[in-house]
């Protein structure tokens, strides 16, 4: 059977940097505190009006598929991950086959975020392996600065994210390519994680501590002025819980897949974790005795970019030389659902 091979990356980040002191302005932190507990130094915001999820996404996408050899017209399927979309609906994929002017193909959303690359990777590679199609376009895209709360109440994840996107073609190769990919979830944590609103739960799922609104509110379940002043619009996280699970389920879903496929941490070239927090990282690193030059992060420039930070990190890595021929390259994430995930790659 024919394998899945990435044949085209590219990335693009805003021109705009923000460093740990620029936030300052709005909220009580400090360089060091965002540097000791996470390693980022600066991140990329886009432009307010002229960038959006999917117009970051085109330029990554533009690249790939420059370096993959093909037009955008010749694309058969889009996948896009997202957890910041333009629209609440439709999703980005149709507005990145619009813009790109392709084919009445199909786009599917997918919404795992920071998995969404590896749960979309995953997909891609069931397609090809079948022979469904031949060049599918594969983009993961943030644009968090729309939707942080700036004030100090927000400041344990404001400080995290960044915006950024990430593209990469997949096509079919009679090589290795992809080895296997290993997805996971474990919803009884999705709050622990979480942007509850928009939405259409009417508190059904949440505790007291959670819900804003009250029965004269009925009328604006989906968005009340409650839940702008409980900061409900804005993604809502319990750290300490994520990190804890984060620094777990890495080091065994990178397990799972070396050992499916008779390997061991020594036989890895690179691995690329989702950029969440260096020390989560760091910490996987250790676990796994893995040497300095097999983990390649770059999260001190970015910031978590979410979906978008393994494609943006591969592609670093690629265009810096890290990766040849015939490496074997993993790739892992960690985050909001719970969900996770790992691929092994023969580059
Ligand atoms: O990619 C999505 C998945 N997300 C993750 O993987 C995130 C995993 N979690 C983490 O990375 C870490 O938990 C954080 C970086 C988010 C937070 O680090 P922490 O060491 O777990 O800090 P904490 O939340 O336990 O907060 C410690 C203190 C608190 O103050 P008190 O209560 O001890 O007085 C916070 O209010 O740090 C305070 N704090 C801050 N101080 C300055 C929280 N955020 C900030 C901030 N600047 N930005």
């Amino acid at each position: 059977m024919q394998q899945t091979k990435i044949a085209g990356i590219g990335m693009y980040v805003p021109a705009h940097i923000v460093t740990n002191n620029d936030l300052k302005e709005f909220m009580d932190t400090s360089d060091e505190w965002i540097q000791e507990r996470t390693g980022i130094k600066e991140r990329r915001y886009a432009h307010r009006t002229e960038e959006t999820t999917t117009s970051m996404g085109i330029k990554a996408a533009a690249i790939a598929l420059q370096r993959a050899g093909i037009t955008a017209q010749e694309v058969d399927f889009i996948i896009f991950a997202t957890l910041s979309p333009d629209y609440y609906f439709p999703g980005c994929g149709v507005l990145l086959q619009r813009e790109m002017k392709m084919k009445e193909i199909g786009a599917l959303d997918i919404r795992n975020q920071c998995s969404g690359f590896i749960y979309a990777l995953s997909v891609a590679d069931q397609f090809i392996k079948t022979g469904m199609y031949k060049n599918i376009l594969l983009v993961a895209s943030e644009k968090h600065s729309f939707g942080l709360d700036f004030s100090t109440r927000g400041r344990n994840i404001s400080v995290i994210f960044g915006d950024g996107a990430g593209a990469v073609v997949l096509q079919p190769t009679q090589k290795q390519g992809i080895l296997s990919t290993h997805l996971h979830s474990d919803g009884s944590a999705a709050e622990v994680l979480a942007m509850f609103n928009p939405g259409t739960h009417a508190n059904h799922w949440l505790d007291e501590k959670l819900a804003s609104f009250d029965d004269a509110e009925m009328g604006q379940m989906f968005m009340s002025h409650a839940m702008i002043d409980n900061a409900e619009n804005f993604p809502n996280m319990d750290g300490p819980a994520v990190f804890k699970k984060a620094i777990i389920k890495f080091p065994e879903v990178i397990m799972e897949a070396l050992e499916k496929n008779n390997l061991q941490p020594t036989d890895i070239n690179l691995l690329i974790p989702h950029q969440a927090n260096l020390r989560i990282a760091q910490f996987v690193q250790q676990k796994l005795q893995l040497k300095d030059e097999q983990v390649f992060n770059n999260i001190e420039k970015y910031g978590n970019t979410t979906a978008a930070s393994i494609p943006i990190a591969l592609c670093e890595a690629w265009e810096a030389g890290k990766i040849k021929e015939g490496d074997l390259i993993c790739l892992a994430a960690f985050g909001s659902g719970f969900t996770w995930g790992s691929a092994l790659l023969r580059w």
